[in-house]
């Protein structure tokens, strides 16, 4: 008998409880509603979508350039500038975990230094396509000198422009945006690549800098539950959108198509 009570109470108690957890979820939903603001979730998912436009545009970018036949001196030179890159990515984020707090979570720490040992990677995979290509070794100090007296567009050179090593939102908005990009790119250079060294080692390439987005995404989730970082982070991203667009026109080609989608989606 006693039990038949307990066990109806705690059967109250369950649905009570039910009856608050749909209560309060409907209160944030309606605060929300109130506020004209996304969820986290919602927030990060409307960035993702917005970021297809511009995804498609550097790929049509790419493939352009490269059905285009570039010669040999012209691909090197192109191919120094993105091993360059890698090489500034890895960097800058080592430099960004250098600088994070004690209490910062272990798991974004590991992720953090997985994605620098990637690009870390990347930057010796590039190297070795140049090699591949050139048939003698690349003297990677003078590459970088030379990348430095006369600076090619570079998505990495955002890190610096946004301040990514001080606001957790920037680079979070940056890996989201920029890494995406690349995986984008890279598979598109991958197809359309028919030498097969070159297009296994940007396969890989791709699908790590898919990872590296991941990351950016889940991080940026944390960090936008009011209303002025959500109109913050929306910001910085339609400034970065049209940063790594024109790095991709100057890198690659100005696709007519892509500028069209561009266009519609983003207005420039
Ligand atoms: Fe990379
Ligand atoms: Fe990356």
């Amino acid at each position: 008998m006693y039990k038949y009570i307990y066990n109806f109470y705690e059967v109250r108690i369950f649905f009570s409880i039910s009856e608050i957890n749909t209560s309060s979820d409907y209160l944030i939903a309606t605060t929300l509603k109130e506020n004209n603001m996304k969820s986290n979730k919602e927030f990060v998912a409307s960035i993702v979508e917005g970021n297809q436009a511009l995804f498609k545009a550097s790929q049509l970018n790419v493939a352009e350039y490269f059905n285009n036949m570039p010669d040999e001196d012209a691909l090197v030179e192109h191919f120094v500038g993105r091993m360059v890159n890698e090489r500034m990515n890895m960097v800058e984020i080592s430099n960004n975990i250098a600088s994070m707090p004690a209490d910062s979570d272990p798991i974004e720490l590991q992720n953090l230094t997985k994605q620098a040992n990637d690009e870390a990677i990347h930057f010796r995979l590039v190297k070795e396509v140049i090699e591949h290509i050139k048939g003698e070794e690349v003297d990677v100090a003078k590459a970088i000198a030379d990348e430095e007296a006369k600076p090619t567009a570079k998505g990495a050179s955002l890190l610096e422009k946004y301040d990514a090593d001080s606001d957790p939102a920037a680079l979070a908005a940056y890996q989201l945006v920029a890494e995406g990009r690349a995986e984008a790119v890279w598979n598109t250079m991958a197809d359309v690549i028919e030498d097969e060294f070159i297009s296994t080692r940007y396969a890989k390439i791709a699908k790590d800098e898919g990872f590296h987005s991941t990351i950016g995404a889940m991080k940026l989730e944390t960090l936008v539950g009011d209303a002025e970082t959500q109109a913050r982070v929306e910001e910085l991203v339609s400034n970065m959108r049209k940063d790594l667009y024109e790095i991709s026109c100057k890198n690659t080609s100005h696709n007519a198509e892509g500028q069209k989608l561009v266009s519609e989606a983003y207005g420039w």
